[in-house]
């Protein structure tokens, strides 16, 4: 499928970026294309074709570097070369070459908090000893108490647990502590050391220098330190968390800028940035920093009306004085699947609460999510689209526990299911185990098992059937490209009754209805779109519609 778009061309336009459909590939999982059940760039490249077809303006590749996997490849242990379970750097050259063909541009990965424990450096740093240059690119410590033995703080993990973990001395005995905010085999970097700057930004020339569009940057608001390590107030001021949010941290991305400015296109800086203090948050994008950074705050949101109101309206509040576009995400590699989380009593998302067995109505999630789908891809700004979710799968919530890897699942000592239910690998064909994840022949099943069930919702399949996810999210993406008024812009609300969203972006109107009772469609001429059926020409509960508005002037709210 051609689409013509009458906005400028990604590949001539310096604010592509700015109202881009961006496609999140978690390689691992995307396409296997050798047979070893874990998906590689062989496999990414021969499906380019399908994200041209789905209409995605480029790709972010979650980290392909060598790793051990300890955390799925966030724990890098040479940021310049890919995992040979991925492929090789040429492949790597090679995709993005290929994509720009297809008019996709490729986001990469990079994560500058910490480095896995494999990584040259900290090897070096573990055998190099106390007080010595190379550890000082870490943090470590001698321990608290008599011998040494109680860690320098109470500083607790994202992953759950403790930050730090004690090293063992060439003697055999006890040693210092090192920091891990995440898990043991992930060494923060400590980024006072000019060694941890100069490194970085190399590491940044290096995957400019092949071409890449932008730069993805994990844990982005974390990497900073306050060098006196003390314990945290259960409530810190902004910028008080002694490692969160930092106000030095800005510099690094100031410096990010200037070298990511001085390539030619627009090459981004897409950051990873929890906060939920939205002019904290807003710092970060201010015109000489990042360009966007992904918007947790509406992903986090339950299915209701007022609740995704309000973080629209606060989004766009806090977006505009720093000039920068908002970005819109249902979902990535680290939380639950929409198609689920809109499926239960409590749709909103906090990794506190994950659990097993939590009761889930997926018909009403998929409705849900198919209405999410049209209400993101009209709000003001970029959307991003985590594989799989074009084609609806579910979180996979009863996985053998003998197969699951993620860390997260471990350090909550079994109670949190982690991450690897939406992390399964995408079926693409046929009516059994592998579903086209692998080719024929493969030598391994998938790295983790897909369920039986998933045979309705391969590719294949999808794209015969009108009413799928796949070609609803074929026919939103390609009308998003179309339609002038969406993607980078401002919106108009309508007046509606409380259960009902409907916005105006030009002559374009989204409405949603998250009530119970059919609601009246806003003035229009034409329907484009809906996520599901129009019931005597009204909008059923958990549906959305893009319409061709009346021209005239609309009724905005207050
Ligand atoms: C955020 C990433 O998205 C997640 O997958 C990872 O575990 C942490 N950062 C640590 O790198």
């Amino acid at each position: 499928m051609t689409t013509t778009s009458s906005r400028p061309q990604p590949a001539t336009d310096p604010t592509w970026w700015r109202g881009a459909v961006i496609y999140q590939v978690y390689p691992r999982s995307f396409a296997d294309g050798n047979g070893d059940g874990t998906g590689d760039l062989a496999g990414l490249r021969a499906r380019l074709p399908y994200l041209r077809d789905l209409g995605v303006d480029a790709i972010w590749v979650t980290p392909w570097y060598r790793s051990p996997l300890a955390d799925g490849g966030y724990d890098v242990a040479d940021y310049r070369a890919i995992d040979p379970a991925f492929g090789t750097l040429e492949e790597a050259e090679a995709l993005v070459g290929e994509a720009l063909e297809h008019g996709i541009r490729t986001i990469v990965d990079i994560v500058p908090n910490h480095v896995s424990e494999q990584h040259a450096w900290f090897r070096a740093a573990l055998a190099a000893g106390p007080g010595s240059p190379e550890r000082a690119r870490f943090w470590f410590r001698p321990g608290k108490g008599e011998h040494g033995e109680l860690m320098p703080t109470q500083w607790v993990s994202d992953f759950q647990g403790s930050t730090w973990t004690r090293t063992t001395d060439p003697d055999g005995n006890p040693g210092e502590w090192y920091l891990h905010l995440f898990a043991p085999a992930q060494p923060d970097l400590n980024w006072s050391h000019p060694d941890v700057r100069a490194e970085f930004e190399d590491v940044l020339r290096f995957w400019l220098d092949r071409g890449v569009a932008g730069i993805r940057i994990d844990s982005a608001a974390l990497l900073i330190k306050d060098d006196a390590l003390p314990e945290y107030t259960e409530h810190p001021g902004p910028g008080e968390h002694p490692h969160v949010d930092r106000d030095e941290i800005h510099d690094v991305y100031r410096a990010w800028r200037a070298l990511a400015d001085a390539y030619p296109g627009t090459r981004i800086l897409v950051g990873e940035v929890w906060l939920a203090d939205r002019a904290r948050f807003a710092q970060y994008l201010r015109p000489d920093e990042m360009h966007t950074a992904f918007n947790f705050d509406f992903m986090a949101r339950p299915w209701q009306a007022k609740a995704l109101r309000e973080s629209i309206d606060m989004t766009l509040a806090a977006h505009g004085p720093v000039g920068a576009p908002a970005t819109w995400v249902l979902s990535n590699h680290d939380v639950t699947r929409p198609v689920t989380r809109y499926g239960r009593e409590d749709s909103s998302f906090a990794f506190a609460r994950k659990r097993f067995g939590t009761p889930t109505d997926l018909e009403l999630g998929h409705r849900r999510a198919r209405a999410a789908a049209l209400l993101t891809a009209a709000l003001p700004g970029a959307l991003y689209v985590y594989q799989g979710d074009e084609l609806g799968l579910p979180e996979v919530e009863d996985l053998p526990l003998e197969v699951l890897q993620d860390p997260m699942h471990f350090r909550s000592l079994g109670v949190d299911p982690g991450r690897d239910g939406c992390r399964v690998p995408l079926p693409w064909s046929g009516s059994a185990a592998p579903f086209g994840f692998s080719p024929p022949g493969a030598t391994r099943p998938p790295w983790l098992p897909q369920p039986a069930c998933w045979a309705d919702l391969t590719v294949e399949r999808q794209s015969a059937d009108p009413g799928s996810m796949l070609r609803l999210y074929r026919e939103l993406l390609a009308l998003r490209r179309t339609e002038p008024a969406l993607g980078d812009g401002s919106l108009t609300w309508l007046e509606t009754p409380d259960d009902v969203l409907a916005f105006a972006r030009g002559d374009v109107v989204c409405v949603v209805n998250l009530g119970d009772d059919p609601a009246d469609l806003p003035p229009h001429t034409d329907v484009l779109l809906t996520s599901g059926p129009l019931v005597a020409g009204r909008l059923p509960r958990d549906t959305a519609a893009w319409l061709r508005g009346p021209g005239g002037p609309l009724t905005p709210t207050p």
